[in-house]
């Protein structure tokens, strides 16, 4: 039983029914303060003889039991929770990059990442932010300065879906002292294992997929050595980060139940994205599993499989059109986030935000995240959704 397939890791890893009464999921802890029996144990408090931290804000059995199971999944050495995705990337960022540093980060990332932690937090630090094209693969080596500490991937891209080629930046970079970083939400640690691949530090919005019920904020910073964890984990515990217990309850849970749900997303997202590629109104559909998809190749060879979420440029049109479209859906919510078991939409503004590689397409933008309902369902919808649009055109 060395080497478990996944399907059998994530219904067991993270959970000892034997050490908690024979329940089946580990119990909640809700802890700020944790007592010791005597001072002596107080003294050397880091060997918790309840295998718990000193304080509830470094965790407790819940939040590590919730961070084993993530591990497990990643087939790495650690995990840090946080309470959000953002909470991750922000904190695992911040670990490796100081003033005067100079950062390269995909064009394609996930917004704030590049407005909030690029934008402001870093600017005011005085790091030199250089962002690249995601296609870049090996020549990222030839943007690597004497100063550059980081770089920092998302793949497929938010928005447009662009995949990168991991392995061949990875490799390019192999020898210099350069972190590379990934946030793996999309296909999150079922159908991409970076670790794997090299990639020294993968971060997640565990809110999406591992949740995958649209009612927690929780993520993740998964490792692959010692050093990097204790690394982000002292900086997570000095920022205050704490991932909120009940939320990493859900975590672990929804963790038992991803590749079934996922599967079931890549199926139904599939469906419904080679419907709208026939349809006339769509100039084309941004997902790297159909084979039209410029990503296509890489996708098949680094990637198990596809999410639920993917990108839809239409042919031009007036913007009331779109918004006839779009609101008056009965089963697709408007809002942002996604992973959750409920199909959602919303507009989308890619040329706002690229600079490294240009977005030059004329038609509006949309993202459509594809959940669990029938996706013949689903397609009515659209098509009553498309009936509006050509009212409007
Ligand atoms: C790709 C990606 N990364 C990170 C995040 C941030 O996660 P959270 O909302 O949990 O902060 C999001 C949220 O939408 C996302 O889409």
């Amino acid at each position: 039983m060395d080497k478990m397939r996944q399907d059998t890791v994530i219904a067991h890893a993270g959970r000892d029914p034997s050490a908690n009464h024979g329940v089946v999921n580990p119990p909640v802890y809700h802890a700020s303060t944790i007592t010791f029996p005597s001072i002596a144990d107080w003294e050397e408090r880091d060997k918790n003889p309840y295998g718990a931290a000193s304080y509830g804000r470094s965790g407790t059995p819940t939040q590590f039991a919730f961070e084993e199971a993530t591990t497990a999944l990643h087939q790495g050495h650690q995990s840090v929770s946080f309470p959000s995705g953002l909470g991750a990337i922000a904190c695992s960022v911040n670990t490796f990059v100081k003033s005067g540093d100079h950062i390269l980060v995909a064009d394609t990332v996930y917004g704030p990442m590049r407005s909030r932690i690029c934008g402001a937090i870093l600017k005011r630090n005085a790091v030199e932010v250089e962002f690249y094209d995601p296609m870049i693969g090996a020549g990222i080596k030839d943007l690597v300065r004497d100063n550059t500490s980081l770089v920092y991937m998302e793949s497929p891209g938010s928005l447009t879906f662009e995949v990168q080629d991991v392995p061949a930046i990875v490799g390019a970079l192999k020898g210099l002292d350069v972190i590379t970083m990934i946030d793996n939400t999309w296909a999150s640690g079922f159908f991409f294992k970076p670790l794997n691949h090299g990639v020294d530090i993968v971060v997640e919005a565990s809110t999406k997929y591992t949740v995958g019920h649209s009612d927690a904020m929780l993520g993740t910073a998964t490792v692959a050595t010692e050093e990097h964890y204790r690394a982000i984990k002292v900086m997570a515990n000095s920022f205050g980060y704490h991932a909120a217990p009940d939320d990493c309850y859900l975590g672990q849970r929804g963790l038992r139940t991803i590749g079934v749900r996922l599967r079931q997303h890549e199926k139904n997202a599939l469906k419904v994205a080679e419907w709208l590629s026939a349809r006339d109104e769509v100039a084309r559909v941004m997902h790297p599993a159909l084979p039209s998809d410029p990503g296509h190749e890489l996708w098949k060879r680094d990637f198990e499989g596809s999410s639920g979420l993917f990108g839809v440029e239409l042919v031009p049109a007036s913007k009331d059109a779109v918004m006839a479209m779009l609101d008056h859906y009965t089963l697709f919510g408007i809002g942002a986030s996604w992973g959750g078991y409920e199909s959602l939409v919303q507009t989308t503004y890619p040329g706002k935000l690229r600079t490294a590689h240009p977005w030059t397409s004329e038609g509006p933008t949309v993202r459509y995240h594809i959940g669990l309902e029938d996706p013949d369902d689903l397609i009515d919808d659209l098509t009553e959704g498309f009936a509006r649009y050509n009212a409007a055109r």
